[in-house]
């Protein structure tokens, strides 16, 4: 149970908040790279409760800055792009890529460059990799390390990045994408569709065969590695081990090679979140529309889930489906959009302190325990949790695999393994 001044701590985000202070000091995606054409429209971003547009100058390099005009607040969304640099369309004052005011033809020429040179303008650095455009946006003078995850070092063809939109804060987006419980039961009518069995493989067998896996942690300084446990046959049992890198990323475990998912749970504002679902093959360049040829979305990878419907009719919930055994009745897409519909109906930001917990959220506990200490460390010292130079980003994978009972799964190297058995 959470009491409320907990609660708040950990769900609010808007500026003046510590969570909002602590999760500004992480890179986080901002908008598909794909989006940003050199010269081409800027892209409206709202980000922790602020309003921001990016976009891509002449030379192709990425600006990320206030979306209100430093002058008089006009929305540099409808700003010219030209020669590097967006140019305001009320007044015509420019601004870089660097986020500096380069003109201000409306002043008197022989101050125009100083009075240029005064205006304040807020911009963050920005970095592109794994079909995303990412920012920084903490306080600090020079942005932290970039986390260089397998998926950013791959080339465009081997990446997919979707975006969702969700009506909920940050936290219940994120653990949302921690809780495995749910899967055997909210997605039953998913894992035993062909959609479902194409989709995961003989994954799906497992998790139908057992509802209530042991669960078993193993510490990382990002975060940590939760192992779900099942049975498989008299000598072996059969783990899959999720990471969990904090503040935002859950590693969706899959088998040890093909196409893998990455989620992340990315404030827009308190009540709004975006969850990014990034679809990845390290070996082999994805099939071009992933999601669509699993008929998991609507059609616009910037906002997957806009057909999903909400709480005014109930996500299109189907009760003549449901009493044709469909289990959810939310029947139209994958798995996001009945995972999405449960996290919507708890309400924009929900109240921990009505919960009652069970064993299966120990991984919730263990996530809300973490982030609770390291936002009243960040607050009280400045010091930043799951962060470090010691972290090797491109070797977090979360794999699913079978070994045998006498062997503790944290010590099972899965490629070994499955090469051996081969
Ligand atoms: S409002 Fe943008 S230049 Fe005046
Ligand atoms: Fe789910």
């Amino acid at each position: 149970m959470m009491n409320s001044t907990d609660n708040e701590l950990l769900t609010r985000i808007e500026p003046g908040t510590p969570m909002g202070a602590m999760l500004r000091e992480y890179w986080v995606p901002a908008c598909r790279s794909s989006r940003l054409e050199a010269d081409g429209a800027p892209e409206k971003v709202r980000l922790f409760g602020e309003n921001f547009v990016a976009f891509r100058a002449t030379d192709g390099r990425v600006g990320f800055m206030q979306e209100a005009c430093p002058h008089r607040c006009v929305s540099l969304a409808l700003a010219r792009n030209e020669d590097n640099g967006l140019r305001c369309l009320f007044h015509g004052w420019k601004f870089s890529v660097e986020g500096k005011c380069v003109d201000a033809p409306t002043e008197p020429r022989a101050q125009r460059a100083r009075f240029a040179e005064s205006v304040p303008v807020r911009s963050h650095p920005v970095h592109e990799a794994g079909g995303l455009v990412w920012v920084y946006m903490g306080a600090q003078d020079s942005p932290p390390r970039f986390p260089d995850y397998e998926f950013t070092l791959l080339p465009d063809s081997h990446v997919q990045p979707y975006r969702g939109v969700i009506r909920t804060n940050w936290l219940q987006g994120l653990e949302a994408l921690l809780d495995s419980a749910h899967v055997t039961f909210l997605h039953s009518a998913n894992l035993m569709s062909e959609r479902g069995r194409n989709y995961f493989k003989d994954e799906s067998d497992y998790m139908l065969g057992d509802g209530a896996p042991v669960f078993e942690f193993d510490e990382r300084p990002y975060g940590f590695r939760e192992g779900a446990i099942r049975e498989e046959g008299e000598t072996r049992l059969y783990a899959r081990v999720r990471e969990v890198v904090l503040p935002f990323f859950s590693f969706i475990p899959s088998a040890p090679r093909g196409p893998r998912i990455v989620c992340c749970s990315i404030p827009i504002d308190d009540v709004t979140t975006a969850q990014w679902y990034i679809a990845y093959d390290t070996d082999a360049p994805l099939s071009p529309d992933l999601f669509g040829a699993f008929g998991m979305w609507s059609g616009d990878p910037d906002h997957f889930n806009s057909d999903m419907g909400g709480p005014e009719d109930l996500w299109k919930q189907d009760r003549q489906a449901m009493a044709e055994g469909h289990w959810s009745g939310i029947t139209g897409r994958g798995n996001a959009y009945e995972d999405f519909a449960v996290q919507e109906s708890m309400g924009p930001i929900v109240d921990r302190s009505r919960e009652y917990l069970g064993t299966c959220d120990r991984v919730i506990y263990r996530a809300r325990k973490q982030l609770l200490e390291a936002v009243k460390r960040h607050r009280d010292t400045g010091e930043l949790s799951f962060a470090g130079p010691d972290i090797d980003y491109p070797s977090i994978r979360a794999v699913s695999y079978p070994y045998p009972r006498d062997t503790d799964w944290r010590d099972v190297d899965p490629y070994d393994l499955r090469e051996a058995a081969e």
